[in-house]
């Protein structure tokens, strides 16, 4: 097999984000963008050098060319064994689980999660170490070095990998394997979940739902787990051919965007229960018969319930959440006595956590829950969890979930995007908030009182890692707060995210409308950060 050697030169912009690196699938497509990428892996990462990695993608446009040309880097740089999905196919949490069943030493995913799909919208890859996780800070910072001084990569000359045939084909001494994407996961969800009593739940004739794959990655799933080996009816699963323009829409599973869910549990013919994934199958929503389940008070309810499910019923030992999200699983966790980490915005923090048993359960506002089975958020999980409950739990979503408030107080949530702001408006934004944090401790705002106002610093308890810079928080006494940050993984200049949540401990208060209760915070948070002023917008694009 003839190697060669590809003279190239730096990118300066190959600084992987909140999620791995995201551009436009253009950038990738031009030359040596990819190449020096996957290069800089191989280059930093010496164990892949004879060792077994995972490559897949949630299908996206541009997938099967990427892993061709990755496959052929792969050879190149002396792999010794590609496990590959079938068609280029792996969801973010599949990949996750096939790099700890297959002890690999670690694995590329190809994907940009929720963000648009087709030729002239977003690509992105990224790289997990060997526990599954999302590669922490310290090695994409080496990925990042690196591709800063590369001037070759090495790649072989070959014809393209079969990939839709299953089993081993051989590229030089680098044995390809493609592998059915969905079995290993099945599997795992098999071990964690009471399918028997799920299935019972569908056969009863009184419980009617649809999840709705989005024409994204998680189609195959849920068609072979929730209608195959569940036995949901056919059509349960809508939207579940995989497209690489995700069918022109956005496949990420919010109010604004999984709109033909929301219909379906609205209204007086509303079903039972409903759930959506994103494009890469690492996010869900959930939503009972005219009801909404935050992401936050998801991770709360499971938290207090995961002992009534078969995968967690020896209870759990810890939760963790994002900073921006809100704080009603602190509530639970403090109720069974556990600890409750706050980290910084994007699953890779929840790794070293996870790694050393000091929690079980994570999440993130941003429609994101997992736990310790695999090292990713998951979609599907966070589905079958939910049906687990509720078959367990004979009732709705929403009495599961007013009763969950009723025990632990009502945290009301909202987040505020203001998308594509111009960068240098958004980044003096931040300054001017940072500039005033110290004079706000002890101000009022209407009825509020700020408690304390900093920008957000984690200092990992695991290996002592500090991240600084990830946030500001300005929390009141009460238990409200609002939260300020730029997003790191849009492709178009800034994207502000205004967080604001609001604790409501009465009972009586919690059948509010969420609008109406945040009003007051949302015009602290707008006036206080001079968002029209500074930005130019009196809305934001998206309200979740
Ligand atoms: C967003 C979410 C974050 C999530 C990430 C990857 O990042 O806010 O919680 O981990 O996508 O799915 P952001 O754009 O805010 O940096
Ligand atoms: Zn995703």
């Amino acid at each position: 097999m003839e190697i060669s050697s590809i003279t190239s030169h730096p990118f300066d912009d190959q600084k992987p984000g909140t999620s791995g690196l995201r551009k436009k699938v253009k950038v990738f497509q031009g030359p040596n963008y990819l190449e020096n990428f996957v290069q800089s892996i191989f280059d930093t990462q010496a164990d892949l050098k004879g060792g077994v990695m995972a490559l897949g993608g949630d299908g996206r446009f541009y997938n099967r060319q990427a892993i061709q040309i990755i496959i052929r880097l792969a050879a190149a740089n002396g792999v010794a064994r590609v496990i590959v999905g079938q068609g280029g196919i792996l969801s973010t949490p599949a990949a996750s689980c096939v790099i700890r069943k297959y002890k690999t030493n670690g694995g590329i995913i190809l994907s940009a999660s929720h963000n648009p799909g087709g030729p002239d919208e977003d690509f992105g890859i990224k790289f997990n170490t060997a526990n599954g996780g999302p590669a922490p800070e310290g090695v994409t910072e080496a990925i990042f070095e690196r591709t800063k001084t590369i001037s070759e990569y090495r790649i072989v000359e070959a014809t393209d990998i079969d990939l839709d045939q299953l089993g081993i084909q051989q590229l030089g001494d680098t044995s390809i394997e493609v592998i059915d994407p969905v079995a290993d996961y099945a599997e795992l969800m098999k071990q964690l979940f009471d399918f028997e009593r799920i299935h019972q739940l569908f056969n009863s004739g009184l419980f009617q739902m649809r999840f709705d794959a989005m024409h994204a990655v998680t189609g195959p799933y849920a068609k072979r787990i929730i209608e195959g080996i569940l036995g949901a009816e056919p059509g349960t699963v809508i939207n579940g051919e995989p497209k690489e323009d995700f069918g022109g829409g956005h496949p990420d599973p919010n109010l604004a965007h999984a709109k033909e869910i929301v219909k379906l549990t609205s209204g007086i013919n509303a079903i039972d229960f409903a759930a959506a994934s994103d494009g890469d199958g690492d996010r869900n929503m959930i939503l009972g018969r005219n009801f909404f389940v935050t992401p936050s008070d998801s991770l709360a309810v499971m938290a207090a319930n995961a002992h009534l499910i078969k995968g967690y019923k020896s209870g759990i030992s810890g939760v963790a959440r994002s900073m921006p999200t809100s704080q009603a699983a602190d509530r639970v966790a403090d109720a069974l006595g556990l600890e409750c980490y706050e980290t910084p915005t994007g699953w890779k923090f929840f790794g070293n956590l996870l790694d050393a048993r000091k929690i079980t359960l994570c999440g993130e506002e941003s429609f994101g829950t997992g736990s310790d089975h695999v090292r990713e958020k998951d979609g599907l999980w966070a589905v079958l969890f939910w049906l687990n409950l509720l078959a367990v739990r004979q009732e709705s979503v929403e009495q599961i979930v007013r009763d969950h408030w009723r025990k632990f107080g009502r945290n009301f949530y909202t987040r505020y995007d203001y998308e594509a702001v111009d960068k240098a408006a958004a980044e003096g934004l931040m300054e001017h908030l940072r500039s005033r944090l110290s004079a706000l401790p002890g101000s009022q705002f209407g009825n509020y009182t700020v408690d304390y106002a900093d920008d957000f610093a984690y200092t990992d308890p695991v290996d002592g890692s500090i991240s600084k810079n990830q946030g500001i928080r300005i929390g009141f006494s009460g238990g409200s707060r609002i939260v300020y940050r730029l997003s790191g993984t849009g492709t178009v200049g800034a994207t502000l995210r205004v967080y604001l949540e609001a604790y409501e401990p009465d009972p009586d208060k919690h059948t509010l409308e969420t609008a109406k209760v945040m009003q007051p915070l949302v015009q602290i948070a707008t006036e206080l950060a001079e968002i029209e002023a500074r930005t130019g917008r009196s809305e934001p694009t998206v309200i979740t």
